[in-house]
């Protein structure tokens, strides 16, 4: 196995053997109103998530379920371990400390102890979270540090999470696509409502610690993406470095070795990674319904703008 990956396979294989043993009523929690996944965060985690000190070196990927966390999660790392050019020794040291501290793969995930913890990294960290930005400890905008918001296209995001949702023990299973769909447009899925997540983040579109990339840009030339990415944070990278870090990011790269990366959740997690799935998804009448939030909620928005709804989710 990957010794880089090592504890955070063994969480994940933990987490999935939890799942299976758990009752159904405790897949989910709510707090203040919005669904999460039981097996995962804890209402104690939640009520000290402000105490987490944000630091303006800090990456920070934020990003709504079945956006590409794990690949940019990937695609991250790599840019930062790359661009630092660490020893091996070094390298050794930051998985031995990571390890050790048991931090978790989201801000949002793990016992409350864990912001504690993460005070002592004496690294610089990659966080990622999918919490709403007003539910993000206020010391993450306070710090200025440098926040990449990824976005995918509503449609693709809807049938990603759908398979997830049926595929993972995790969660609970939906009965069809129909109930799922009723789910999705109400927000009645873990991390809440992907509209609203999109309206809260537009309003951060000018931030200047903030910058938003789509899922779909990162498909259609992901060297020019990694190339953006890293410009935004500053990691200095040959056009040989970020050649290498596309290759070993593309879906089929990261599909194959995801049992030593992801173990069983492996499986799960990298299922078709395409644009435009939904099309076998979707009726007329659901494009419509879709369709009509998007004019209400996002269409002239600056985010709305960037997600290019004309060119990814019009049938
Ligand atoms: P699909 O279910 O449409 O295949 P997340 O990591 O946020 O849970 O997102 C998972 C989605 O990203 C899945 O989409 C998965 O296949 C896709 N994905 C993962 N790695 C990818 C990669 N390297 N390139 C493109 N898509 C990827």
């Amino acid at each position: 196995m990957d010794k880089s990956r090592k504890t955070v396979v063994e969480y994940l294989d933990k987490i999935l053997a939890d799942s299976e043993k758990a009752a159904p009523e405790d897949l989910l929690s709510s707090y203040k109103g919005i669904l999460y996944p039981g097996t995962l965060c804890s209402p104690e985690t939640f009520q000290v998530l402000d105490s987490f000190e944000a630091r303006s070196d800090d990456v920070i990927l934020a990003t709504y379920p079945k956006n590409g966390t794990n690949w940019l999660d990937q695609v991250l790392n790599d840019l930062e371990t790359t661009a630092a050019k660490y020893t091996e020794e070094e390298i050794k040291e930051r998985i031995n400390i990571t390890n050790e501290l048991s931090l978790f793969p989201r801000l949002e995930f793990g016992d409350p102890e864990k912001f504690k913890r993460m005070k002592e990294l004496p690294v610089r960290r990659i966080i990622i979270t999918h919490l709403l930005p007003q539910v993000l400890p206020k010391s993450v905008f306070n710090s200025m540090a440098k926040i990449l918001l990824l976005v995918r296209n509503l449609k693709d995001t809807a049938v990603s999470y759908f398979h997830f949702y049926n595929n993972i023990p995790t969660l609970p299973s939906f009965g069809s696509w129909d109930e799922y769909f009723t789910a999705f447009m109400h927000g009645k899925l873990c991390w809440g409502s992907y509209f609203d997540y999109l309206v809260e983040w537009n309003k951060h579109m000018d931030d200047e610690n903030v910058m938003a990339i789509t899922y779909e840009e990162l498909k259609e030339n992901q060297t020019l993406g990694l190339k953006k990415i890293a410009d935004f944070f500053g990691f200095s990278l040959s056009e040989e470095e970020i050649q290498t870090v596309a290759e070993k990011s593309s879906f089929k790269a990261m599909k194959e070795k995801s049992s030593k990366t992801h173990g069983a959740f492996g499986k799960i997690l990298f299922r078709k990674g395409i644009i435009g799935d939904w099309k076998d998804h979707f009726s007329e009448a659901q494009n419509k319904e879709m369709d009509r939030k998007f004019e209400e909620c996002l269409a002239g928005t600056k985010l709305g703008e960037k997600m290019k709804y004309g060119l990814y989710c019009k049938a």
